[in-house]
């Protein structure tokens, strides 16, 4: 099997990269010199090359930036989708896309399912549909993973956000009006490569991120716990409840980020923990 990862700079692609190593699977992996908005480069840098699996990490992921950079956005996130499909396509590999829960606005009773009809409510939403909908209008052997509060050992992300704050101030507000399941960038990771390496894979559209459900003022009250009994928070610091009216961001956000697992789950591909017991195994790597 050989593979183009694409984006193995980023948090998850790392991740990915990682896994693809600890398997042995043959690979190759660009960031963003081999800019995917461009596909005469990407198809010069493809030339003469077999390729089963192009995994697709990479995206324009400042959610906020994108309202301003609308553009931009919509060349990163559904251009490069479009012209990577195409090129999969025409060499006859299958694609892993990542998307996100953003696609939907948020206001569902419980847990999205694949089939509910997507809404976004943000730049980002809008040209991370579109790059899934140029990928289903063009190939058929696609696996679109969405996921959501994604975070891992690099970049910017929730957790490192609060282990610093925590770290430097005695109180910190954070939002308890927003529900969704924290993903563990190596989780995810294990989950693509399951499905990409099993006999006959099973494609289409599917939801992937921890198990369990809290909001964002739980995820950060768990990660002072842990990251207490972890040491990696050495300050005493309190975490107050607020509102996301209090805490107004550009880019509106959706209330409910809840994704229902059940699909990928029926796969048996993956397993897909329960999400403190993921951010005990981030506070362990991070204390080594
Ligand atoms: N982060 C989250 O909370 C979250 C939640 C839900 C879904 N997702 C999705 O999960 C995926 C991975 O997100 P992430 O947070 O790991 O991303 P990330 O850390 O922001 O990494 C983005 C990667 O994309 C590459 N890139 C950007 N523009 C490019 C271009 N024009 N051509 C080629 N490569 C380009 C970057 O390369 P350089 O390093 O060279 O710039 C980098 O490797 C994305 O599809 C994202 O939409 C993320």
């Amino acid at each position: 099997m050989n593979v183009w990862l694409v984006g193995s700079r980023g948090m998850l692609g790392q991740a990915v990269e990682e896994q693809l190593q600890r398997r042995e699977i043959e690979y190759f992996a660009s960031n963003s010199e081999i800019n995917i908005t461009d596909i005469d480069s990407v198809q010069d840098f493809l030339a003469g090359c077999e390729l089963d699996w192009i995994i697709n990490c990479a995206a324009y992921t400042a959610v906020d930036k994108c309202e301003d950079e609308q553009e931009y956005a919509y060349r990163v996130n559904a251009l490069g989708p479009h012209n990577l499909s195409s090129i999969a396509a025409q060499k006859g590999a299958s694609l892993v896309q990542i998307s996100t829960d953003y696609v939907f606005d948020g206001t569902k009773q419980g847990e999205y399912f694949e089939d509910d009809i997507p809404n976004p409510l943000s730049v980002y939403g809008r040209t991370k549909l579109q790059g899934e909908k140029f990928i289903s209008n063009n190939m058929k052997e696609f696996i679109i993973i969405r996921t959501a509060w994604l975070y891992g050992h690099s970049g910017q992300n929730f957790v490192y956000t609060m282990l610093k704050l925590m770290n430097q101030r005695q109180e910190i507000q954070v939002v308890n009006d927003q529900y969704g399941n924290p993903t563990y960038a190596p989780d995810l990771a294990e989950a693509i490569i399951n499905m990409i390496s099993c006999y006959q894979p099973v494609y289409g559209i599917f939801h992937f991120s921890g198990s369990g459900e809290c909001t964002w003022y739980d995820f950060a009250r768990e990660i002072y716990r842990q990251g207490r009994d972890f040491g990696l928070i050495s300050n005493e610091c309190a975490i107050q409840a607020v509102s996301s009216t209090q805490f107004l961001q550009k880019a509106p956000r959706p209330q409910n980020s809840r994704l229902s697992k059940n699909k990928i789950a029926d796969s048996h591909l993956v397993t897909i923990p329960q999400w403190d017991k993921s951010l005990k195994r981030f506070m362990l790597q991070e204390r080594k």
